[in-house]
């Protein structure tokens, strides 16, 4: 069987091969044969915008893994950090290689004083917690222009660290300051989940404690959020990375697309529309109105995930762990009767709209004292990860700048007519 398909240009009768590359169409080939007739995909829903080996997708399948590691197997048995450097490097590390992982990112946790002091500090005192971190990373960039050196392999390296090891710092930094609270330093003697939950939490005691099942749910939530292949935020990062842009700018600007709702920001819209339906006899009404077109049920569909949401699999016990230290969320029987209403309604079956990870994972946050506002920020300290593997990836294969084309619709040429004249 030959990997490849036939054309025919309907216009002239002209047959074109054109070789199937990677189990994609080859553009450069149909460039070739028919220059000027562009695909026109808003979306990008049939286009494959890089060749990657990071993170293997199946949709039909909920098929979800790592570098080729099942993200179930990651979950059991890994950790967020070890997960990071997989993600970085392409395999599992030793131990020798882990430690020095765990004692780099550990070691680059501090923000500049003069950052924290007087670039957070001069946010105004509502600001959502997830602009604050989008323009602290863009404004990283100014603290580190050696960034720019980005053909630097090694530079790269320690850049990428101190953007995983920082995002913790940030994020709770934007906190603390959004309740007015006074920011907390790292602790190096702590895991990278629990030292989170100090910079968080911390009041006046001398060392934070965690319940284990806590930062262990907290820790698989960080490896189910790490990355997740061509999304809106990572193909972000890859556009701005590929103008050669300093990973800070590259960074701030995927966090930037991840703030929306119909991304990262579902986790909040969750549980605001949780909120909103407030009681358990509302589910029934709440379903009719999406069905009317109203509203999205958020936490529900994927643009890949056309079956289920490997990842929504394994919050579900994530969440069953922490609410039996935290008590169950309130919203959990809501939460519950929303997804069997919607699993056995036609509307949902028949466009295969199941539970996505942001269906259950704001009620893991907010059970573990996070406010909606943190939410997404919950999301981007991983994602972070994921950003930069896509970055450095993409420098590596010397890519070309990003910039498809149009197809324009407007107007044909006209004159200009004087204002007094129209
Ligand atoms: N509630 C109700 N209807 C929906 C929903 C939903 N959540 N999602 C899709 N649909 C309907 C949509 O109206 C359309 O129906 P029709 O064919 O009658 O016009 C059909 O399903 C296909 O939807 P689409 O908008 O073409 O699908 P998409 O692949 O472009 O969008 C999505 C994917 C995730 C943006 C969308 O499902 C959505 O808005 N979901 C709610 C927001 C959400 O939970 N986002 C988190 C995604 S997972 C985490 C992440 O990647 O950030």
């Amino acid at each position: 069987m030959s990997e490849s398909i036939t054309i025919t240009d309907n216009r002239t009768g002209e047959s074109f091969e054109i070789p199937i590359v990677d189990g994609g169409v080859d553009s450069t080939e149909w460039k070739k044969q028919l220059p000027g007739l562009w695909f026109l995909d808003p979306g990008f829903t049939t286009t494959a915008s890089c060749t990657s080996s990071i993170t293997d997708i199946k949709g039909d399948e909920g098929i979800l893994r790592y570098r080729g590691y099942p993200i179930e197997q990651l979950a059991k048995d890994s950790t967020y950090l070890e997960v990071s450097y997989l993600l970085l490097h392409g395999e599992l590390p030793d131990t020798t290689q882990y430690d020095q992982w765990v004692h780099d990112v550990t070691h680059h946790t501090y923000a500049h004083e003069n950052f924290r002091r007087r670039f957070m500090d001069g946010f105004h005192f509502n600001a959502h917690p997830m602009g604050m971190l989008n323009s602290s990373l863009a404004a990283m960039s100014t603290y580190y222009p050696e960034a720019k050196e980005i053909e630097d392999p090694a530079n790269r390296m320690l850049q990428m660290t101190r953007l995983i090891a920082k995002l913790p710092t940030l994020a709770a930094g934007a906190y603390r300051f959004s309740i007015g609270m006074p920011y907390v330093y790292p602790d190096n003697n702590l895991d990278f989940a629990t030292n989170f939950m100090s910079m968080m939490f911390k009041v006046a005691e001398d060392t934070y404690e965690c319940d284990p099942a806590i930062t262990k749910a907290l820790d698989v939530l960080f490896i189910l959020h790490a990355d997740h292949e061509q999304n809106c935020s990572t193909t972000t990062a890859r556009t701005i990375g590929s103008a050669h842009a300093d990973p800070y700018s590259a960074v701030s600007g995927a966090a930037a697309a991840l703030y929306g709702p119909r991304h990262g920001g579902a986790n909040e819209a969750v549980l605001n529309m949780l909120d909103e339906i407030g009681t358990y006899d509302q589910v029934d009404d709440f379903i009719e109105g999406v069905k009317r077109g109203e509203r999205r049920l958020m936490g529900f569909g994927h643009r890949v995930y056309k079956n289920f949401d490997p990842r929504a699999t394994i919050i579900k016990e994530a969440a069953d762990a922490v609410f039996k230290v935290t008590g169950a969320n309130p919203r959990l029987d809501i939460a519950l009767k929303l997804e069997e209403a919607a699993l056995n309604d036609e509307y949902f079956k028949s466009r295969k709209l199941y539970p996505n990870v942001d269906f259950y994972s704001g009620l893991i946050y907010q059970a573990l004292g996070f406010p909606p506002e943190m939410f997404t920020v919950l999301f981007a300290i991983p994602r972070v990860t994921g950003w930069l593997a896509h970055w450095n990836e993409m420098l590596e294969q010397d890519s070309r700048i990003a910039r498809p084309r149009q197809l324009y619709v407007g107007a044909d040429v006209r004159d200009y007519v004087p204002m007094g004249n129209r």
